[in-house]
């Protein structure tokens, strides 16, 4: 398989554009739904077509390892993948190190298909991977009878030595990540028996929902005050099935944050995914007076869908609980950027995984927006913005950490601040969204290579 190399720095120097941004645009593929796509379709029986498909750097490592492990998959067009896929229990081991780059899903949801079929493999990643924890997963992981070996602190490289007949596990989850659920919920594919996870706090579904779509039994039960059981019927006949990947709200985040700050836009975002687990930072900018409206509300490939079009005006501060953050975990460093803009103080709670992202999200965000000028504090697991009142300051060089959502946040910082604001390195935008300097150009921003 390929190697990742990290890719040469692409620094970017951003000013306030001369006009409104304006026009009607399509974001890619939902992250998420693009890497368990490929996922789910290597280990159904048949051929799944996928339209719609992240081509990022991310999936394009998830694609590489379902390879590595046995399927075929093929490129037929822009979005457009199919994958044959073996069947569950039937991957076939690795014959090199599996190489999932800059992708924490990626790396934490195949932990779980590793660890449930009989066969070794050695996961590694690029630097800001392998700082990330693994525990998180292993820990839960351990009681199908896998064994891990990584480095301290259960950091990548690891090594599994996987199970071909796993113990289905019950477990709840200790931090809210769906990354983690999802790993224990795709080792219960290869288990006899029930695989049960308790989440006290309910994160995305994607992984329930589109198992569901392939032909498993899933049931999901409300646990207390906005928490989930979910159960998974064991070894289920996983069958191929079309797949259709909408927008990815977490990229449209960046669009639409750009286009209520900069005065006098009006942009439109067609086809975002609008899975209610996933919108929380829409309802957030709504509180804050954003004109955001929808159109267009569909079902597709079984999420919801819409147009979402962001009309420029004044925002005010808001207080975001922490029961909220599951729901716009990603979307922290462009709201921070909506918060530094607005009038007032914004807060943030309950934002302990910020810390764990790409980089560490939380001291990378307070960086970003001081760095610029605008006063920020963590208080305990809080964030607090002082709003600026549309009068951010700038002229700061940002440093992104390898980090794609820190590099889009600084860029949509530039377009409203008052001196340029230099990006140090924009290159790792490509995990998620190829094409981001393109596609903000076409609506006007006139941002420089
Ligand atoms: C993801 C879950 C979230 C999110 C990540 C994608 C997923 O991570 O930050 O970008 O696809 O399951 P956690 O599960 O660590 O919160």
């Amino acid at each position: 398989m390929d190697t990742v190399h990290a890719p040469s720095p692409r620094p970017l120097s951003v000013h306030a554009p001369a006009a409104p941004l304006s026009g009607s645009v399509t974001v890619p593929g939902d992250k998420s739904i693009s890497h368990r796509a490929l996922m789910f379709a290597a280990l159904a029986r048949g051929e799944t077509h996928i339209s719609g498909l992240l081509e990022g750097e991310d999936v394009l490592r998830t694609a590489d390892a379902m390879r590595a492990l046995g399927a075929v998959v093929l490129r037929t067009g822009p979005g457009a993948w199919h994958v044959t896929g073996r069947g569950i229990g039937q991957l076939q081991e690795p014959a090199d190190v599996l190489d999932m780059g800059n992708s924490g899903t990626a790396a934490r949801l195949l932990s779980g298909i590793l660890a449930s079929h009989g066969i070794f493999s050695v996961m590694t990643g690029d630097a800001s991977l392998r700082g990330r924890p693994m525990k998180r997963v292993t820990d839960p992981l351990a009681a199908t009878g896998a064994a891990f070996l990584s480095r301290a602190g259960g950091r990548l490289p690891l090594a599994i030595r996987g199970v071909a007949d796993p113990a289905p596990l019950s477990y709840r989850l200790p931090v809210a990540s769906a990354q983690v659920k999802s790993a224990v919920l795709l080792a219960g594919l290869n288990a006899v028996g029930t695989t049960r996870v308790e989440e006290p706090v309910a994160t995305r579904d994607h992984t329930e929902n589109m198992l569901r779509h392939f032909g498993a039994h899933v049931t999901v039960e409300p646990l207390g005050a906005g928490g989930r059981t979910i159960t998974l019927a064991g070894r289920p006949d996983l069958v191929a099935r079309d797949v259709v990947v909408p927008g990815d709200p977490s990229s449209a985040a960046f669009v639409l944050v750009a286009a209520l700050l900069v005065p006098g836009s009006a942009v439109t975002v067609r086809g975002v995914g609008l899975n209610p687990l996933r919108t929380g930072l829409f309802t957030t900018l709504r509180e804050m007076g954003a004109d955001l409206r929808l159109s267009n509300e569909r079902i597709e490939g079984g999420e919801p869908v819409g147009d979402l079009t962001a009309i420029a005006g004044p925002l005010h501060g808001v207080d975001v609980p922490a029961d909220r953050a599951p729901s716009m975990i990603d979307e922290y460093p462009v709201l921070a950027v909506a918060a530094a803009h607005a009038t007032g103080p914004s807060r943030f709670r309950g934002l302990e995984e910020l810390r764990v992202k790409e980089s560490d999200r939380l001291s990378a965000t307070v960086a970003l927006l001081e760095r610029n000028g605008v006063a920020v504090q963590v208080v305990g697991d809080d964030m607090i913005v002082t709003g600026t009142g549309g009068a951010i300051p700038g002229g700061g060089v940002v440093e992104t950490r390898m980090d794609h959502r820190l590099a889009m946040s600084a860029t949509v910082l530039g377009l409203v601040a008052s001196a340029p604001v230099d990006v140090d390195d924009t290159a790792f935008i490509d995990t998620s969204f190829p094409g981001f300097i393109d596609l903000m150009n076409g609506i006007g921003a006139g941002l420089a290579p």
